[in-house]
């Protein structure tokens, strides 16, 4: 493993996803194509990144690295791409489904930004001792965050940090993006919580895409975290396969405990997702072992895995949601999952029209258009 040699050079760890095919169907990733990747990253160790770990969630495969490079570096997108590109190979070999789904390009062109992969990326001065959880979903979009990141970093029913802590208690920063007019604006808490809440509430519009300790500090020493806001259908102008988002979150000493970060994913709230990407579930945390969706494509699923950077290291994971404590989140996850189901095709299990990803309803319209009459009023 190739080590940061200044103490206070800032390290990157960047998470660059994408469904590249899935076995069988979209439930997971075949193991040969994680073989794949890693043999990719473990030839870039000391020339472009420190260190690296390959994990999947469901049918996406999430490269976690880190590097000195900064975020957006070419040469680590490249790398993503180029281990994207050898497990697209062995998909195709190995007739997986969707093979190469994701890279919507046939080149990489600087930055996998805009050609299929998601990334969150975040540069830090790593502190003496430096805990942080990645999270990878499945069969979600990228404001499934929205609601844990909030309980998180604003919410001291869920983070008593925010009230006991006095480097937490002036609160943090939430970088919000309309991800379809691609705008962005920072909204501080506790004082523009309700103006918060206002937007991250419409989840099929606004992502929370950084969170930030508020302070004069260099930006790298108060980021707090990062996710994934890619739309793969709004990049493609069609449907291609579910955003399904990533998440880096800092923790400890100044920052909330990992129990605290964890605390929210008690509750496996509704997302959008699951079955063609066109219904509301539960997202239910998962260890790696688990992270397979099965019923109805589903439900969603999240990881959570913990790591220590030790000078640009990673030192783990720890497979933090492979605990007894997340079983009852499980069992809420199963009967919740029995409840909205029984609503077959109607919403609100069923999505709005607008965030629909499979729709036969324009043909059915124009189909029933002669019959349609005004009504008498
Ligand atoms: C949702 C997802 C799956 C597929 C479904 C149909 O994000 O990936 O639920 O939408 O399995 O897949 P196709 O149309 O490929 O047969
Ligand atoms: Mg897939
Ligand atoms: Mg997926």
């Amino acid at each position: 493993m190739g080590v940061v040699s200044v103490a206070e050079e800032k390290v990157t760890v960047s998470v660059i996803k994408a469904d590249v095919g899935g076995f069988p169907g979209h439930s997971e990733v075949h193991p040969d194509l994680l073989e794949a990747c890693e043999g990719v990253l473990e030839d870039a160790v000391d020339e472009v990144i420190i260190d690296y770990y390959v994990t999947r969630c469901g049918d996406d495969i999430d490269l976690i690295m880190t590097h000195a490079r900064g975020e957006d570096d070419e040469k680590v997108h490249e790398l993503a791409w180029n281990a994207f590109q050898e497990a697209t190979k062995v998909a195709e070999d190995l007739k997986l489904y969707g093979a190469g789904q994701d890279l919507l390009s046939d080149a990489f062109s600087g930055n996998v930004r805009g050609l299929g992969p998601g990334a969150a990326e975040m540069e830090l001065v790593e502190r003496p001792s430096e805990p942080i959880i990645v999270f990878c979903c499945d069969k979600t979009e990228p404001s499934a965050f929205n609601l844990p990141l909030f309980r998180i970093f604003a919410d001291p029913n869920n983070t008593a940090g925010l009230v006991l802590d006095p480097s937490m208690h002036n609160g943090f920063e939430f970088e919000v993006h309309d991800v379809i007019d691609q705008k962005k604006v920072v909204l501080k808490c506790p004082e523009e919580m309700y103006d918060l809440l206002a937007l991250i509430g419409q989840t099929q519009r606004y992502a929370i895409k950084r969170v930030y300790k508020k302070g004069d500090e260099d930006e790298a020493e108060r980021i707090a975290a990062v996710t994934s806001t890619e739309r793969l259908n709004l990049i493609a102008g069609e449907y291609v396969g579910k955003d399904d988002p990533v998440a880096i979150v800092r923790c400890q000493s100044g920052f909330p405990a990992v129990g605290e970060v964890l605390e929210p994913f008690t509750f496996p709230h509704l997302v959008a997702g699951w079955m063609r990407g066109s219904h509301n579930g539960p997202l239910m945390p998962v260890s790696e072992e688990e992270a397979h969706p099965t019923r109805f494509d589903g439900p969603p699923r999240i990881i959570a895995l913990g790591f220590q950077l030790r000078n640009g290291e990673l030192v783990g994971p720890q497979d933090l949601f492979a605990d007894p404590a997340f079983d009852r989140a499980r069992e809420i996850a199963n009967e919740v999952a029995d409840y909205i189901r029984r609503h077959g095709p109607f919403q609100p299990h069923l999505l709005s029209e607008e965030e629909l990803e499979y729709t036969t309803l324009p043909d059915v319209l124009k189909k029933l258009e002669d019959r349609f009459e005004d009504l008498e009023e």
